[in-house]
């Protein structure tokens, strides 16, 4: 060892003229310098990512989201799509590599305030716990209801998953790692008449078929992938039972009238729409 040293330290001197050192401590700059920026840069995005984390992800969840990516249906998460009041939305993949798509409900508890109000005068949900966790995970459960039940007679929804307490697993639209962009974010949709039938199709097989009223349904929660709408953020849509199912028809309505009116679209009767959807033949 100490043979070796002496070694090295003789061979060093030998080339250790002026250009020599200068080149060496240049170099030892450069690498230093880079291992430094490395480090910072790896810091930053570590807090960056711990920051997001933080704000959605409270003890539990991290710990059931680790659960689902060591036993269940995910291999990772990507990264975040959307920071909501809400809800996050963020891109992972499953066991195949495909992408899916996650929703993280936030434990707040203004949040459960006003979910009960959906919730109360649902028949599909008798009782309506006391605690704030336990309504976002019945919130959570509801979308992940809604979404089956509007998938089954195939409606354009994200496929649903798989559900976890506050968290929803369902299919990602989007092409690769671009999720697909809101309606209200496309400036000129092509063939806009078509794409209006489309969505009151929707509205009324929604309604027909799923025996659901959205209650939210706007440019907002609509995304516009392969020329065509898919309907998201599901979660506060009530059965055509609840006593508020028609205002929420209505307002629906008149959003989607109101959006492709100002594209200058020439839009139905809106009364004679809404005596259509409601019209159940047996
Ligand atoms: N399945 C999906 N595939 C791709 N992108 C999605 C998907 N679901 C949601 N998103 C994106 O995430 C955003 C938020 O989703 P969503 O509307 O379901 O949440 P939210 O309840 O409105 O959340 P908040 O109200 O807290 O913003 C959407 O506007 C959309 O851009
Ligand atoms: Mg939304």
């Amino acid at each position: 060892m100490e043979e070796h040293n002496n070694k090295f330290d003789e061979e060093f001197d030998e080339h250790s003229d002026d250009e020599l050192d200068k080149d060496f401590d240049t170099d030892i700059d450069e690498l230093q310098k880079r291992k430094i920026d490395a480090k910072r840069i790896k810091q930053i995005d570590q807090t960056k990512k711990r920051a997001t984390i933080e704000s959605v992800f409270d003890e539990r969840t991290v710990f059931n989201l680790n659960k689902i990516i060591v036993n269940g249906p995910l291999e990772r998460v990507e990264g975040i799509i959307s920071a909501g009041k809400e809800a996050n939305i963020y891109l992972a993949y499953d066991l195949n590599g495909k992408e899916v798509a996650i929703k993280i409900y936030k434990i707040d508890s203004n949040t459960s305030k006003w979910m009960r109000n959906y919730i109360i005068g649902d028949p599909r949900f008798k009782k309506i716990p006391r605690n704030v966790s336990k309504v976002i995970f019945l919130w959570a459960s509801k979308e992940f209801k809604n979404l089956k039940r509007a998938y089954k007679v195939g409606l354009s929804v994200p496929r649903p998953i798989f559900i976890k307490n506050n968290i929803l697993i369902m299919e990602y639209i989007g092409f690769e790692s671009i999720p697909a962009p809101l309606l209200k974010d496309i400036k000129k949709p092509k063939e806009p008449t078509n794409l209006m039938n489309l969505i009151l199709t929707f509205i009324k097989e929604l309604y027909q078929k799923a025996k659901l009223v959205h209650g939210d349904l706007s440019e907002f929660n609509i995304l516009y992938h392969n020329q065509s709408p898919v309907v998201i953020d599901i979660s506060q849509a009530v059965s055509i039972h609840h006593p508020k199912a028609e205002v929420y028809l209505v307002r629906d309505i008149k959003n989607i009238f109101s959006y492709f009116e100002k594209l200058g679209v020439e839009t139905p009767d809106p009364k004679e729409f809404y005596y259509e959807v409601i019209k159940i033949e047996n």
